[in-house]
């Protein structure tokens, strides 16, 4: 059976290739999009290292001219997705694309290419290191606010954590303008409305990216200025991460002066671990930035400081006591939002679900801290939803039921390059 899922999911990559690069499903989500392409690489690592490259390439290719790597890189407009390039209008490199980043994992899959790889790996690295860095002095500067000691974001798309409970805070504080323009859902054709973000939700998605248009896509005061402001713990430790690892990469490829400026990034995100620290959940919680304001519920990630190996011993302790409490409520772990808080939905997107690229980052994470079992319960929980349902976008946390997109991209590379049973981690 794994065996066969190996073929299927080698299978999916490759119906999903467009040409050097992967949609992460058909029709739903018809370009390419950031983390997406990142995890994607490693799935294509383990047949086809020449493609794995390409698909890191290609998502350079969207760069802008300030550092940013888009979400979404439109290569072509596809009527099957709203919103498109028309409504971005964001043009801040050589590629229509949208108008916010994502969550920088790109530096750590480029480490795993090259740590399980040879000189031609170290070669292709060498060649996208200047951009990689440019992009994490980017999220150093435009998306960290004047005086706040933590990267931040603009957007809950640039989270890939899109409508968790977590951002109820910043919505909050937003209106809606009553001359926001008329526009149709794409999404809640392609997939079942009950496990999609609401109308509100999306009215306010939209509302973001008309004040991004009307500054010109000024990313400075887009941060400073615009109508949402939040701290993710996903992107601070995500970024944290990819911080450690591509200071990593500049030792092997001998580049002292940028060690030193990424020892500087680290020291910075190590310092500002405690500002994302609820101390009322004991929790690490994204934090909406003007009003100090913590959200209250335990989301996946706030089980990522093993993965950035950052937090106090009893910071991580209480993490692990979360994840028990939460572990015996859910038959499959690591839910997206927290069932104990308030708006846990168990098939509704980023209320609930299990996502395969969180799992991924957590456990191995957790297995690295050498928290061995817990680590191999999260591995397992994911595997055994895409035994029991396929390769969904992500899984019912109780029941294990697949959700919303099928044939998905980095639900196949993650079973390829982590989950599947033949895979030696
Ligand atoms: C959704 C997810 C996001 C992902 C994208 C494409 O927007 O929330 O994380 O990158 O789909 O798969």
């Amino acid at each position: 059976m794994p065996l066969d899922l190996d073929q299927k999911a080698r299978d999916i990559l490759k119906q999903n290739d467009r040409g050097g690069y992967t949609v992460p499903t058909a029709r739903l989500y018809p370009y390419q999009w950031n983390w997406d392409s990142a995890f994607v690489a490693l799935g294509f690592a383990t047949f086809d290292r020449e493609r794995a490259w390409q698909e890191l390439e290609l998502l350079l290719e969207g760069q802008w001219r300030d550092g940013m790597v888009p979400h979404i890189i439109f290569r072509r407009d596809d009527p099957d997705y709203f919103p498109g390039p028309s409504v971005w209008q964001a043009h801040g490199g050589d590629l229509p694309s949208g108008g916010i980043s994502q969550p920088p994992v790109l530096a750590s899959v480029m480490l795993d290419l090259v740590a399980s790889g040879n000189d031609a790996d170290r070669t292709r690295a060498a060649a996208l290191f200047d951009k990689v860095l440019d992009w994490h002095r980017w999220w150093h500067s435009a998306r960290t606010p004047d005086g706040c000691p933590v990267v931040c974001t603009v957007h809950p798309w640039e989270t890939g954590r899109d409508n968790c409970p977590d951002w109820d805070l910043g919505f909050d504080r937003m209106e809606v303008p009553a001359d926001l323009e008329p526009y149709t859902r794409m999404d809640t054709v392609h997939a079942d409305v009950s496990e999609r973000p609401s109308k509100l939700q999306y009215d306010k998605y939209v509302t973001i990216i008309k004040f991004g248009r009307d500054v010109g896509w000024d990313q400075t005061r887009l941060t400073n200025e615009g109508p949402f402001l939040m701290a993710d713990p996903g992107i601070h430790f995500i970024l944290l991460r990819a911080d450690r690892d591509l200071r990593h990469l500049a030792d092997i490829l001998d580049r002292p002066g940028a060690a030193d400026e990424l020892d500087g990034f680290i020291a910075k995100g190590v310092s500002g671990t405690d500002y994302l620290w609820n101390p009322d959940l004991k929790a690490f919680c994204a934090r909406e930035v003007r009003s100090g304001a913590f959200s209250q519920g335990f989301s996946s990630a706030s089980a990522l400081p093993f993965y950035a190996d950052a937090g106090s011993p009893d910071q991580r302790d209480s993490t692990l006591g979360h994840l028990d409490r939460i572990g015996a409520k859910v038959d499959f772990l690591v839910p997206s939002w927290d069932p104990d808080a308030p708006g846990f939905e168990p098939q509704r997107y980023w209320c609930g679900p299990v996502w395969p690229q969180m799992n991924t980052i957590i456990s191995k994470g957790l297995a690295e801290q050498g928290h061995t079992d817990l680590a191999k319960r999260v591995r397992g929980d994911l595997a055994a939803a895409i035994e029991k349902s396929g390769f969904f976008e992500c899984f019912n946390t109780v029941t294990g039921a697949g959700c919303i997109g099928t044939d998905f991209s980095w639900t196949a590379a993650l079973w390829l390059a982590w989950a599947s049973p033949n895979r030696k981690t």
